[in-house]
């Protein structure tokens, strides 16, 4: 696996992405869940962000301590069902900036089709955080970082809930630079290109479309 390819342990991690998995888990408790896998996610992938001493005065006396630095965060979810894992990013690091890319799957082909793009500008100092809970195929993905680095983004980072390991493959190698943090690989991409065993179908089950 390469050095760019960070897959959780945690015990809370795999035993929450478990009920994400049960198809009788309803759309409330889902979106909750998904909400919480990413602000965990979210605590181990932010943790090179850099520090500063800055002067505090505490009821004791006056010290330096250190305070995350000015390198600026974005979050970008790949539409719709990135959306999802955003407010647990947030809680983390409130005064990030939001973008969005919308993509679907065509039924047939399964290519990514986009159909919306904005960023936050500029982007090319931020820490761009890109948000989806499935990497399945890598197509969406690998088109929505290629789209984010034609807009001038450079530090780039990529969460997935789940991922099968044809797509992981596929977005490393496109993607070396961008570091990857999955919650859980799974076993394969069945003939209609979903993940086995997954969680079906995660855009649907967030916002209750079918
Ligand atoms: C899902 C998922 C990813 C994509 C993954 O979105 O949220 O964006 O499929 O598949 P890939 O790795 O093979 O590209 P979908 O196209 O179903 O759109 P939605 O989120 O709007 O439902
Ligand atoms: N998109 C999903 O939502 N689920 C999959 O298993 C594959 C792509």
């Amino acid at each position: 696996m390469n050095s760019n390819v960070h897959i959780f342990e945690h015990p809370l991690i795999k035993h929450k992405i478990s009920m994400l998995r049960d198809k009788n888990t309803g759309t409330n408790e889902f979106r909750r869940l998904i909400e919480e896998i990413a602000m965990l996610m979210g605590y181990e992938a932010l943790r090179d962000l850099p520090l500063m001493d800055v002067e505090i005065e505490t009821p004791i006396e006056t010290c330096m301590a250190p305070m995350i630095a000015g390198r600026k965060l974005a979050i970008v979810p790949i539409l719709r069902a990135g959306l999802g894992m955003v407010g647990g990013l947030l809680a983390l690091t409130p005064t990030a900036k939001v973008g969005h890319i919308g993509m679907y799957r065509d039924e047939e082909t399964h290519e990514p089709q986009e159909y919306y793009c904005k960023l936050p500008n500029p982007i090319e100092e931020r820490t761009i955080i890109v948000t989806d809970p499935m990497l399945a195929t890598g197509g969406s993905a690998v088109d929505a970082i290629n789209q984010i680095k034609a807009h001038g983004g450079r530090n780039i980072k990529f969460m997935a809930i789940i991922a099968a390991p044809e797509g992981l493959k596929k977005l490393s190698e496109a993607h070396p630079d961008v570091q990857i943090y999955v919650g859980q690989l799974d076993r394969c991409l069945n003939e209609n290109a979903y993940i086995c065993p997954g969680l079906g179908d995660a855009g649907d089950r967030i916002f209750g479309t079918k």
